[in-house]
C-alpha cells in the first residue's frame, strides 16, 4: 500500500495524522496513552480495525516504562490504560475486542516477569496488526468474486488503507478485482459532516491509480437512478448477531437507496468487527459528535452561533437491506444469525 496508516516504530506508536489529508501526509509519533486516547477521539486515527489496533498499542505505550514489581501492580497498569483508552470512541467494537484482549494476554501470562510481560503484550499488539493485514487480504479475495469486468462500486465513508493495517475493507474489495485484471470504477460519497469520502478514499484510490468520482452524499439517488451505479459495498464498526451493521451516519439512507434502485449492497468487515452478545442493531451505542463539526466544520462557519444541532456519527443499516457482509471467512447470507455465526467459528 502507499501509506502505513498506523505501526509501531521505536518504542513509539506511529500513525497519519488523517485530519490533515489530503493536503498534507504528517505522521504523529505517541509513547502516551493519553496522547493516543486524543488521536482516536479526534479522529486522527479512524476506522474500526485501525481505532483496534491503535488501542492495542495504546495500551503498549502505556505500560512499557512501568517500574511495577509484580504482576498485580502491572495488571493495575494494564487495566487502567486499557479501560481509558475505552473510553475514546463507543461505537466500534474493535476497539473494546482488542483491549480485552490486551488484558486478557496479561492475565493469562501473571507467572511471567514484568519485563516478559511487556515484551508479551507488544507481541500480542502486533499479532493484533498482522492477524488485520491477513484479514484484508482475505476479505479482498472473498469480495472480489461479487464484481464484474468494468462494474461501478458507491462507498461510503473511508473503508481502505486508512482504517486498517492494510488495504481495507470494502475497499480491499475493489483492490482484490483490480489484482484480478478487471476494471472498476467507484463513486465516493463524500460524507458529510466530517468528509472522509472526499479527504480519505478519494485520496487513496488516486494514490492507488483507481478511477474515482466524488459525489455530494445527496447525489447517491441520481446517480442509482442513472444506472451508473453496479453494487454499493461500505465498511462497518460494529455488527449485531442478526445482521444489523452500524457504519458512519448516512450509510442507512445509501442501503435504503440501492433497495430501491434495485441494486446490492454489501457489507466488508472482520470478524473482529461482529458482537455476538448483541440480538440487533437497537443495542450497538451510538457515538454523538460535538455540534462545531457541523457548523463550523474545517474552521468555516457555516451555520449561525447558538443553533441546535443532532450529530450521530453512526447510523444502523437494518439486515433486511444488506445483501451479504464480506468477511475473511466468507460471505455470510441472511438469515444472519446462523451465517454470522458459522463464520465467527
Ligand atoms: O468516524 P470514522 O471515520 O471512524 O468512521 C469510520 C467508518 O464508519 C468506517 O466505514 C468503518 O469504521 C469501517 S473501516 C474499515
Amino acid at each position: 500500500m502507499p501509506v502505513s496508516t498506523i505501526e509501531w516504530k521505536d518504542g513509539k506508536v506511529r500513525m497519519i495524522d488523517q485530519t490533515k489529508l489530503p493536503t498534507e501526509l504528517v505522521y504523529l509519533e505517541y509513547d502516551d496513552v493519553k496522547e493516543v486516547w486524543a488521536a482516536i477521539k479526534r479522529l486522527s486515527v479512524r476506522g474500526a480495525p485501525a481505532i483496534g489496533i491503535a488501542g492495542a498499542l495504546g495500551v503498549v505505550a502505556g505500560v512499557q516504562n512501568s517500574d511495577a514489581k509484580d504482576f498485580e501492580a502491572f495488571y493495575a497498569e494494564v487495566e487502567k490504560a486499557a479501560d481509558y483508552l475505552a473510553t475514546s470512541r463507543p461505537t466500534a467494537v474493535n476497539l473494546f475486542w482488542a483491549l480485552d484482549r490486551m488484558k486478557r494476554t496479561a492475565l493469562e501470562n501473571r507467572t511471567d516477569d514484568v519485563a516478559r510481560l511487556k515484551q508479551v503484550l507488544l507481541e500480542e499488539a502486533l499479532a493484533i496488526v498482522e492477524e488485520d493485514r491477513e484479514a484484508c487480504r482475505r476479505m479482498g479475495k472473498n469480495g472480489a468474486a461479487l464484481l464484474k469486468d468494468g462494474d461501478t462500486v458507491l462507498t461510503h465513508c473511508n473503508a481502505g488503507a486508512l482504517a486498517t493495517a492494510d488495504y481495507g475493507t470494502a475497499l480491499a474489495v475493489i483492490y482484490a478485482a483490480v489484482e484480478e485484471g478487471k476494471s472498476i470504477s467507484v463513486y465516493a460519497d463524500e460524507t458529510r459532516p466530517l468528509l472522509q469520502g472526499a479527504r480519505l478514499t478519494a485520496w487513496e484510490l488516486q494514490q492507488a491509480g483507481i478511477d474515482v468520482t466524488l459525489i455530494c452524499d445527496n447525489t447517491a439517488a441520481q446517480v442509482m437512478k442513472e444506472g451508473r451505479i453496479d453494487i454499493v459495498i461500505t465498511g462497518a464498526d460494529r455488527i449485531a448477531s442478526n445482521g444489523d451493521s452500524a457504519n458512519k451516519i448516512g450509510t442507512y439512507n445509501v442501503a435504503l437507496l440501492a433497495h430501491i434502485h434495485g441494486v446490492p449492497f454489501y457489507i466488508a468487515a472482520p470478524i473482529s468487527t461482529l458482537d455476538l452478545s448483541l440480538s440487533s442493531g437497537d443495542e450497538i451505542p451510538i457515538e454523538e459528535r460535538g455540534p462545531e463539526e457541523v457548523t463550523c466544520g474545517f474552521g468555516t462557519r457555516t451555520a449561525p452561533e447558538g443553533v441546535k444541532v443532532y450529530s450521530p456519527a453512526f447510523d444502523v443499516t437494518p439486515a433486511t437491506y444488506i445483501h451479504g457482509i464480506i468477511t475473511e471467512n466468507g460471505i455470510a447470507r441472511p438469515p444472519y444469525g446462523e451465517s454470522l455465526k458459522k463464520l465467527a467459528g
